[in-house]
């Protein structure tokens, strides 16, 4: 059961608003910083990730259904074709979403919000995965 997060702002809120997605995304890149399995896709970035985090933190409210800042503030986004250039396929895509994974589990969510989040972040996830590995096939 999805307890209605899709609708709105459900989502936003039951994440802890801006505050909250912060902390996850801060979360989300000291995994990603420190775990063997994700040496492959910490190295795809720069040595300073201040500004991917705020840059994810800030996507991350609207997908929730929060304010939407993000084009305001860094332009238009595909996230498909922006991550088109990095080499993504399914061990990429898996090192990504256990960082997400571990973030999500250290918040202080409802258990059926962190169910419900990483089900739907999945789904961008494979998205990105398949425009990467489309691109290098072209
Ligand atoms: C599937 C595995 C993924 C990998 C390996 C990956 C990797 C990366 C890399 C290497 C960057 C560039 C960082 C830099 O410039 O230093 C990036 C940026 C970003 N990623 Fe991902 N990513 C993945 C999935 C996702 C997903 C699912 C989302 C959103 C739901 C997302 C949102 C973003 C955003 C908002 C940025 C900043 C874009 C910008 O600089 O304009 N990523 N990602």
């Amino acid at each position: 059961m999805s307890d209605g997060y899709g609708v709105g702002d459900a989502s936003y809120r039951a994440a802890g608003g801006r505050d909250g997605i912060a902390r996850l995304v801060e979360r989300f890149y000291v995994h990603m910083d420190t775990l063997v399995e994700a040496r492959g896709i910490r190295a795809m970035h720069g040595a300073d990730l201040a500004a991917v985090r705020e840059k994810l933190a800030v996507f991350l409210c609207a997908w929730l259904g929060g304010p939407n800042d993000y084009r305001a503030r860094f332009g238009p986004i595909s996230i498909p074709g922006m991550h088109a250039r990095f080499a993504i396929d399914a061990p990429e895509r898996d090192a990504w979403l256990t960082c997400m994974a571990r973030a999500v589990d250290e918040q202080p969510w409802a258990p059926a919000f962190k169910a419900y989040f990483l089900r739907a972040i999945a789904v961008p996830a494979e998205r990105v995965r398949v425009a990467s590995v489309m691109r290098r096939a072209e």
